[in-house]
């Protein structure tokens, strides 16, 4: 699909992608499955550009889930290297643009050191770029994301009765996004698989078959379209029925 035939008005903020089905994308090919991770940096850059064209100013990826860890030790070693190495050869071109990369999830729990000092590096380095927010999800959980706010919310000594909806957005890994307004998974599994369970209360999901190395552009802006034409009611009514 292209740009030029989704409503403008009506683009997403923030769009949350679950990169999946890079191992079935190898195995089809007779390749290791690792073949298939390194094949979806170019869906994961053609993605960001074309979220970048649409002028979306938030997209986040679950690039590795605290999940993830039960895959065999050299799928895992690969995987931390990859992002390592995706990062290091990509964050010129991704500042040059004006994205701001970030990271969510756990930082003082199992990732090796160098990668989380490439992390560090690469977020201050792009802190100020206004144009995008490109959140890589990495050695992320919802739960755990949820259970690190609980632990801060109770050290901080807050009384029980204090504790609300905002209080709890506050402890979030990153307070300031706004929830996504979509959410895509792609190679035709139908879960969240623990990505942002607090942030995607109210999201559209949109469930593709393509498998995440062929993942493009064209296949963000087709799913936007089918989230433009769903009725997002928030518990009430939709605008047509009057309120
Ligand atoms: C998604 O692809 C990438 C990660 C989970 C890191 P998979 O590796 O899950 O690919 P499938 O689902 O086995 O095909
Ligand atoms: C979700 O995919 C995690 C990432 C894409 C990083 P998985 O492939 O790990 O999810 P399950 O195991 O199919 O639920
Ligand atoms: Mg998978």
């Amino acid at each position: 699909m292209e740009l030029s035939a989704l409503d403008k008005k009506r683009m997403p903020v923030h769009v949350a992608l679950v990169m999946d089905g890079n191992g079935r994308w190898a195995q089809r090919r007779g390749l290791p499955r690792t073949d298939g991770h390194a094949a979806g940096e170019e869906a994961l850059l053609d993605t960001v550009w074309g979220a970048l064209d649409a002028g979306i100013r938030y997209i986040t990826v679950y690039a590795f889930s605290t999940e993830n860890w039960k895959r065999p030790v050299d799928e895992v070693r690969f995987l931390m290297g990859f992002n390592e190495r995706l990062l290091m050869t990509r964050r010129d071109e991704l500042d040059a643009k004006g994205v701001k990369v970030q990271f969510l999830g756990r930082r003082d729990w199992r990732v090796p050191k160098r990668v989380l000092k490439r992390i560090v590096e690469t977020e201050e380095m792009t802190r100020d770029n206004t144009a995008m927010t490109l959140s890589m999800a990495f050695n992320y959980g919802g739960r755990a994301e949820l259970v690190d706010a609980v632990r801060q919310i109770a050290a901080s000594g807050i009384k029980p009765d204090k504790i609300d909806e905002k209080t709890i957005r506050q402890h979030l890994y990153d307070p300031t996004m706004p929830d996504p307004e979509l959410m895509v998974r792609t190679s035709g599994e139908y879960r969240i698989s623990n990505f942002l369970l607090w942030e995607l209360a109210y999201s559209e999901l949109v469930f593709t078959d393509v498998l995440w190395p062929d993942f493009r552009r064209g296949d963000l802006y087709a799913a936007i379209d089918e989230y433009q034409r769903r009725d997002r009611r928030f518990g009430g009514l939709s605008d047509a029925d009057g309120s």
